[in-house]
Order: C-alpha cells, then sequence, then structure tokens
C-alpha cells in the first residue's frame, strides 16, 4: 500500500497524493504578467497533490530575473486566477511562493522606478542574465534603510492578500538559496549594525516580521516557508554557526505555527548535503508538515515517507519534464529527462511540449 499515491491532509486542505511539485521559475511571463501558456503548464501538471508556482515577485524591486511574474498588479492578479482556476477545476491544490531576490537582480530586469536592495551592500559574485544586454556582474545592492524594510515587509502582507484574491490555496515564502530573506539570515550578506543584523535573533527579525505579517493578513493556515539550511546557491557561504542558526529558526517558527516547512537539499545538483541530523532538527522542533525536497525518484520518496523523516515530498526536474509524473512513477514507466537548455527561455518549447504517455 503507497503512500506517496495517498490522499492525505496539508492544514484545512485535502491533496490527492503526497507528491508536492517544488517551486520552479521557468521565466515565460512576459512583462511579469501570467498569461495563457503558464496556464496550461501549470493545468498539465496538475495531478500533483499540491502544486508550488514558481518564485513570484511581491514587489517591483524584487523582480531579479528577466520575465518572472509579480503578485503586486491588477494584471498579474488576473493572470494567476487563470491559473488558479486551471489547476482547481483539475482537482489541484496551488500555492504561490514568494520570492523577493533581493541582491539576485540586475538593474536592466527590473521595471523603471524600482531598485536592487538587501541587508547590506555586498555584492554576490558572478554574473546575472538579463534580455538586454546578456551577462552583467552582480551590483551592489542598495542597503535597506528602516523604512525600506517596513514597506517591504507591508509588500509581502498584499501580496498574500493577493495572492488569495487570485485563488490560491496558499503561500510559500521562499527564504531559501541566496534570495532576499535568506539575505537577512546569513551574515556574510547581513552585515548590519542595527536591531536587524549581529546575532541571530537580529539576522531572524526580518523574516519573522514577514511571517507575522502574512499571518495577520491571510492566516497561519495559509502560509508555508522554504529554507535551505547548509545551501550555498547564490554565493552564500557555509558557516560555523550554521545548524545552531537553523535551529533557533525552525523553533520561532513552530512558536508561529505556520503550516509548512519545506526544506531544500540541493545535493542532487552538487552542493553540500543537508545533514540527516539538521533534517531531524526540523522535524522534531517543528509540529506540523515537513516537506523534504532534493533528487527524490518515487522509491526513495516512498522510503522517507514511510520512516516518517516527512509528511510530503516535494520533487523538481521530473515534474518539469513529465506533465503525467504520477501515472510514470506509478507505473514504472521511462521519464523524460528534463532539457536545460529550455529552463528558462521563452515560449512554449521545453516548457509545455514534453511528451505524456497515450492515455
Ligand atoms: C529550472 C529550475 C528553476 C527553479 N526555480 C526555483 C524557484 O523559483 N524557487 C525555489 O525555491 N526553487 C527553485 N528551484 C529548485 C527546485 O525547487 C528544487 O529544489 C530542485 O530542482 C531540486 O529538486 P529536484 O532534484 O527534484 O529537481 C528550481 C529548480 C530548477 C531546475
Amino acid at each position: 500500500m503507497s503512500i506517496l499515491y495517498s490522499k492525505t491532509a496539508l492544514g484545512p486542505l485535502t491533496l490527492q497524493n503526497h507528491l508536492v511539485m517544488a517551486p520552479m521559475t521557468r521565466c515565460r511571463a512576459n512583462d511579469n504578467i501570467p498569461n495563457a501558456l503558464m496556464m496550461e503548464y501549470y493545468a498539465q501538471r496538475s495531478k500533483a497533490g499540491l502544486i508550488i508556482t514558481e518564485g513570484t515577485s511581491p514587489s517591483p524591486n524584487g523582480l531579479g530575473y528577466p520575465r518572472i511574474p509579480g503578485i503586486f498588479s491588477p494584471a498579474q492578479i488576473e493572470g494567476w486566477k487563470g491559473v488558479t482556476d486551471a489547476v482547481h477545476s483539475k482537482g489541484g491544490k496551488i500555492f504561490i511562493q514568494l520570492m523577493h531576490c533581493g541582491r539576485i537582480a540586475h538593474e536592466l530586469n527590473l521595471p523603471a522606478g524600482a531598485c536592487v536592495m538587501a541587508p547590506s551592500a555586498v555584492a554576490a559574485s558572478g554574473e546575472m542574465y538579463t534580455d538586454t544586454e546578456g551577462m552583467k556582474p552582480h551590483p551592489v545592492p542598495k542597503v535597506m534603510t528602516g523604512e525600506d524594510i517596513k514597506t517591504t515587509i507591508a509588500e509581502y502582507a498584499q501580496a498574500a492578500k493577493n495572492a488569495v484574491a487570485a485563488g490560491f490555496d496558499g503561500i510559500e515564502l521562499h527564504s531559501a538559496n541566496g534570495y532576499l530573506l535568506e539575505q537577512f539570515i546569513r551574515p556574510n550578506t547581513n552585515q548590519r549594525i542595527d536591531g536587524y543584523g549581529g546575532t541571530i535573533e537580529n539576522r531572524a527579525r526580518f523574516v519573522l516580521e514577514v511571517i507575522d505579517a502574512v499571518i495577520g493578513a491571510i492566516g497561519k493556515d495559509m502560509v508555508g516557508i522554504r529554507l535551505s539550511p547548509y545551501g550555498v546557491f547564490n554565493d552564500m557561504p557555509l558557516y560555523d554557526k550554521m545548524e545552531a542558526d537553523y535551529t533557533y529558526l525552525a523553533q520561532q517558527l513552530n512558536v508561529r505555527g505556520l503550516l509548512y516547512i519545506h526544506l531544500v537539499d540541493h545535493s542532487a545538483m552538487g552542493a553540500p548535503p543537508v545533514p540527516d541530523a539538521m533534517k531531524a532538527t526540523s522535524r522534531n522542533l517543528f509540529k506540523r508538515t515537513l516537506i523534504l525536497s532534493g533528487g527524490y525518484d518515487a522509491e526513495r520518496a516512498e522510503s522517507d515517507l514511510a520512516a516518517g523523516k516527512c509528511d510530503l515530498i516535494a520533487v523538481g526536474r521530473p515534474f518539469l519534464a513529465n506533465p503525467d509524473l504520477l501515472t510514470r512513477w506509478k507505473t514504472g514507466a521511462v521519464v523524460n529527462a528534463p532539457d536545460m537548455d529550455t529552463f528558462y527561455t521563452p515560449g512554449p518549447k521545453g516548457y509545455t511540449d514534453y511528451p505524456v504517455l497515450n492515455k
């Protein structure tokens, strides 16, 4: 009897199965507005127990990459309505991932008047793709003032309300992979000397205030968070107090009682593994739902669920390349390989045209 393919509860929601489609940026939202092509893409994958959308900015300042969607304008809310309707009409559930890129951005990717901002003036190493001028070095971000912090928190709260207006079942705060929320948590990117920097209590303050604001806006049953302890993506080096910091976070998240923690482990993509002890810490300290992700196939998913390591399993690349992943995994059919060359390119190629098995 499979756990993976059986129904389950996520807070007040009933999910068709224990398999979550992990958030994946796909850069198909021309002008940062969700469109009919995106509707088709998500509808194709609606057999997942839960879909978590691509990273979506709560603010014009957070649109770091070209063609990523936002959820701050009426046109964006309208566009996302089409997506949530399409997924719901096929029996699926869908959360929106709120991603503010912070310093992982370039002015050329932002709308007029927006600004690359972060906790401290520390540029990420490496380069950033722009549609107009190709690869450009990461800029030195503007240091967020107390006023910027307040405004950004209010933008998250408004984005959460907009998500509900757009028909989402909930939101996931992207506090992983080197984006704004993680930039506050980690000491290399947060060198502030005010109440938002220094000790972990201070470095966690921004993310906890964002959580309080979104919970205030839409309720704790609609709010999850993604974290990447030991993650190094986007120039976020390992440091000595990592485990202690993420232990503190797990405790604080439990106090807030939000719906879930979603842990990233990118060792299948060449990153350092997340120690089992760290995953167990989140499991033990956080009493609501735990989602694990990274490099899962059906067998490992079933085995981690059976061992009680987590409640749900999130899968990225296999869902990207296999709209009918559930059928393929259930029947042991061969799976399509993802085409990396079309991960972030505009248009349907490598997006909505992956082959499905004959029905
Ligand atoms: C094309 C692509 C885009 C991604 N974009 C995001 C994103 O927007 N937000 C996020 O939290 N993770 C993002 N990820 C990471 C995935 O959610 C997931 O953690 C990763 O692919 C590992 O899981 P997998 O081995 O099942 O693919 C992305 C991954 C890929 C391949």
